[in-house]
């Protein structure tokens, strides 16, 4: 991968690093599709249990969609371009392992969007984050007017999306845009993941399953939640996780 750095840990982590530090790793057509490869293939690697993205150098996690590429677009390519990259981002949100966003820098328009398809997000002191397309003449097109009110409430996306302008790490904390602020973003996502990674890989990914149907009506989400509760003591962990309070241990999971 071109534009991507795809590195494993041994013990379960996959950092993603977008390395475009030039350009403040906005989101060519190439980086779209390094990252549609590299989160499918962290799907179906067993090896990899909890995942970090990140963006290269100080300065940016990422600078959002490459603005060159928008000049000559036209209305039917540029509902295309949401498209292909709304599906990789659907991607990320749907993926059954833990993904956390370590932001570093800029998180603007696509960046900030993609941060939100992220499962949580950990930020620098010197983090902002923005949706300044209208500034652009245009609007966010990666999910950003969908994913950000679901987020943060509907009065501050509307705020953010319409003034376009960036919001710091402190207030993003404050509206539930960052889960943390550490000087350390990258370490600080990684003690968050291995924190997650304590606990069994299937009510992980149970419990993302169950988070997303919190898209849909009350009644409909807490029937999906009610079946994957059931899906959950079909598991060995789930026997597991019961014995080893009873019996005064730390569980062992296997993930089965
Ligand atoms: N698309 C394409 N190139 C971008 C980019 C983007 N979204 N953001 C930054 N770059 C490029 C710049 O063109 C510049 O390239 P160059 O050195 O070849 O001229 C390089 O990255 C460094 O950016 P620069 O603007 O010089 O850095 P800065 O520190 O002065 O400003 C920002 C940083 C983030 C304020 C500024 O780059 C910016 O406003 N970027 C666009 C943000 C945006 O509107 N994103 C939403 C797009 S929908």
């Amino acid at each position: 991968m071109d534009t991507l750095r795809y590195e494993t840990d041994g013990a379960g982590l996959l950092t993603l690093t977008i390395d475009r530090p030039d350009k403040l790793n906005a989101l060519s057509a190439g980086v779209i599709s390094d990252l549609d490869d590299a989160f499918r293939e962290a799907s179906a690697d067993d090896d990899v249990r909890g995942l970090l993205l990140t963006g290269a150098g100080e300065k940016a996690f990422v600078a959002g969609a490459d603005i060159s590429q928008f000049p000559d677009l036209g209305a039917a390519a540029a509902r295309r371009f949401a498209e292909r990259g709304q599906a990789v981002f659907s991607q990320i949100e749907q993926m059954p392992k833990p993904v956390v966003a370590a932001v570093n820098g800029v998180a603007l328009g696509g960046g900030c969007e993609l941060a939100l398809a992220c499962h949580l997000r950990v930020a620098s002191p010197s983090a902002q984050f923005g949706q300044p397309e209208a500034s652009l003449g245009i609007i966010p097109g990666y999910g950003g007017t969908q994913r950000l009110p679901r987020v943060v409430g509907r009065g501050v996306a509307t705020e953010m999306i319409l003034t376009g302008d960036p919001i710091g790490a402190e207030r993003a904390r404050e509206v539930g845009l960052v889960n943390r602020v550490a000087a350390d973003a990258a370490e600080a996502a990684r003690e968050l993941l291995r924190s997650i990674l304590e606990n069994g890989p299937e009510a992980i990914r149970l419990s993302l399953e169950a988070l997303r149907a919190s898209d849909q009506p009350l009644e409909a989400g807490l029937r999906h939640e009610a079946a994957l509760f059931g899906q959950a003591f079909a598991t060995d962990d789930a026997t597991e996780g019961a014995t080893a309070f009873l019996e005064g241990r730390e569980p062992a999971f296997e993930g089965r």
